[in-house]
């Protein structure tokens, strides 16, 4: 007869989850991320893109999602929503955003609720603010148009914020930009690098142009002709690099965009929305592959970056972002620690 043991086998190393530190409050009672309560410069305000950022507000955000990232069991996190409630609607899918505004609100001392809709079909978007500012301390929205996001702050007397709409993709870029800092900055700075973008001028490209412009980092997008940035988003961050020294530039050939960059992005040829289109983007963006020959382009220790989710195999291969270079998990991540910030401050 065989014998059926029940006894549970011993985890090997490689198999044991780390055990988790539990949220406590700091030993020397003082906790250095303090400060926060007391911050007000983005307190009620809306984060509805990066062109409505000063440098200050972004260096501000930056700041505060190291100090959560670097204290994230610190319990002095959880005053920051304490009793406060977001709601966040979705007008299409979502795995980062989805999750990250939801468990940070939750370790923020607070709560989210999800609501997946199209807005402005069952009632105005000026109703849907105009109810939720009466029960809610924050909305987070991901929109087909911008102006969706726009009727919305104009409506709701609670902080809004873009979790990605045609035009931008603020909390990408924030948390983008952290990770470039983790991983390229000298001193402190980000000043004198460049980061390259290659593929489509989506909302993502976007707000890095903008970010990079304010921030006085160089940026060059490589894009196929008639797929280049809208003409009052380039005209605004060129606006914004003469006050910040950043070098922006534009070609319509990837290894030009790249060469010499410490930092390469991609982001997917064909949007939420663009679905339509996607078999000829295919061909029209396939010169724009993020593969191991344009990677060559860059400096040899140039990071490889991806908002995600990744189309493998079209605008980048499997080797380059599972590259050793390839920081897209760190981006991940970081969209949890930048949006706990933005929520900090705002709310
Ligand atoms: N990068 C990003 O916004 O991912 P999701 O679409 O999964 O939220
Ligand atoms: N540009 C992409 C980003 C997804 C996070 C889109 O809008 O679908």
């Amino acid at each position: 007869m065989t014998q059926i043991s029940t006894a549970t086998k011993a985890a090997t190393p490689a198999q044991q989850k780390s055990a988790k530190p539990q949220r406590m409050a700091n030993p020397e009672g003082v906790s250095p991320l303090a400060f926060v309560l007391e911050e007000h410069m983005l307190r009620g305000k809306d984060i509805i893109g990066i062109e409505q950022l000063s440098a200050t507000e972004i260096h501000l955000i930056l700041d505060v999602a190291a100090k959560l990232k670097a204290h994230k069991f610190d319990a002095t996190q959880t005053l920051f929503a304490k009793g406060q409630t977001l709601t966040m609607l979705f007008e299409k899918p979502s795995l980062r955003t989805r999750v990250t505004f939801e468990a940070g609100m939750t370790q923020l001392g607070g709560h989210a609720i999800n609501i997946e809709t199209k807005l402005g079909e069952r009632e105005t978007i000026a109703d849907v603010g105009k109810n939720l500012e009466r029960w809610v301390d924050g909305i987070m929205a991901r929109t087909f148009e911008h102006s969706t996001i726009e009727a919305l702050a104009a409506n709701a007397n609670v902080p809004v914020i873009n979790g990605l709409s045609d035009k931008e993709h603020p909390c990408q870029a924030l948390a983008d930009f952290q990770t470039l800092i983790e991983h390229k900055a000298k001193s402190g700075s980000l000043k004198g690098m460049k980061l390259a973008y290659v593929g489509d001028s989506n909302n993502v490209s976007n707000s890095l142009l903008l970010t990079a412009a304010t921030l006085g980092v160089d940026f060059t997008i490589g894009c196929p002709h008639k797929y280049e940035p809208q003409a009052s988003i380039w005209m605004k961050a060129l606006e914004l690099a003469k006050v910040s020294g950043a070098t922006i530039s534009l070609s319509n050939d990837p290894h030009v965009a790249v060469a010499g960059a410490d930092a390469v992005y991609t982001d997917v040829w064909t949007s939420m929305g663009q679905e339509a289109e996607s078999k000829e983007r295919e061909k029209i963006f396939a010169p724009y592959q993020l593969n191991a020959a344009l990677m060559k382009s860059a400096k040899p220790d140039a990071i490889v970056m991806h908002c995600l989710p990744a189309h493998r195999g079209l605008e980048i291969t499997d080797e380059v972002i599972d590259s050793p270079n390839s920081v897209v998990f760190d981006q991940a991540e970081n969209r949890l620690h930048a949006q706990k910030a933005i929520l900090a401050l705002v709310l």
